[in-house]
């Protein structure tokens, strides 16, 4: 097949971080917070998209789904201040992106522990993804209790004239470690960081709990799957 007229104009265009892209953005005098917006919207679109494509593979091979549900939030301006101030940052958009890792989040529930790790491994093995650094709270749980795959990732965007580089959150859980966390965030906010000693202390049996019916209901699982086999 010839490609005569066209192939001068397909140039590939490198791939630059945001960093860069916020850079040149104020060169062309282009609204920087909108194009970063942008950008964070489009890499939660891809993302979804990605995680769609897993679930449909695995229903159509297996015949079950390994994703309960998704959820994704692009974090509001008013959390990325307070995130930066925290951390010691003054309020720029170049540290917003180069230090606020988690400004796309995507929220990845699971039926159970084993596809937590089947899905994070499906991700980190796709060749347009980076990871940057992985969380592993489930085999080391935060001491409030709090279990759950966390992938920082970067994949690239594709503009009509820039490809960039962005990055994505991506925390990955079980429907029953997502009740805790859901449950603990309420009281959390609840008492401003500062609940009783004796409802922390019921929140961490509570994730005792939530681990002791996810292993439960997978060995329940791997029952019925045997017992299925019998049949056949
Ligand atoms: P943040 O500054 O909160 O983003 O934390 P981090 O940058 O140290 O990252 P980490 O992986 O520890 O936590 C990231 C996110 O995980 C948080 O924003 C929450 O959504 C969730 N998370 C972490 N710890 C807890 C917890 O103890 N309880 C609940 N409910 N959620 C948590
Ligand atoms: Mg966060």
């Amino acid at each position: 097949m010839r490609l005569p007229d066209r192939e001068g104009i397909w140039i590939k265009e490198k791939k630059m971080t945001q960093v860069e892209y916020v850079a040149s953005c104020k060169d062309e005098g282009i609204d920087t917070w909108a194009s970063v917006m942008l950008l964070y919207n489009s890499a939660l679109k891809e993302i979804g998209t990605k995680i769609e494509i897993l679930n449909d593979e695995f229903q159509h091979t297996h015949q079950y789904n390994p994703i309960e549900y998704v959820k994704q939030r692009v974090k509001s301006p008013e959390s990325i201040t307070k995130k930066l101030k925290r951390n010691g940052y003054e309020n720029s958009i170049e540290n917003m992106v180069e230090y606020c890792n988690d400004i796309a989040g995507m929220r990845v529930v699971c039926t159970f522990t084993s596809d937590v790790y089947r899905i994070s491994d499906m991700i980190g093995a796709q060749n347009d993804i980076t990871v940057i650094s992985i969380k592993d709270y489930i085999r080391n749980p935060k001491s409030s209790g709090y279990k759950s795959f966390h992938m920082l990732v970067s994949l690239p965007i594709f503009l009509s004239d820039k490809v960039v580089e962005t990055k994505v959150e991506i925390q990955i859980r079980t429907i029953a470690m997502d009740f805790w966390a859901s449950l603990e965030h309420k009281i959390y906010y609840k008492f401003e960081g500062n609940a009783p000693e004796y409802i922390s202390r019921d929140l961490r049996e509570c994730s005792v709990i939530v681990s002791m019916l996810d292993d439960k209901m997978l060995s329940l699982n791997e029952a019925i799957a045997e017992a299925q086999k019998e049949e056949e």
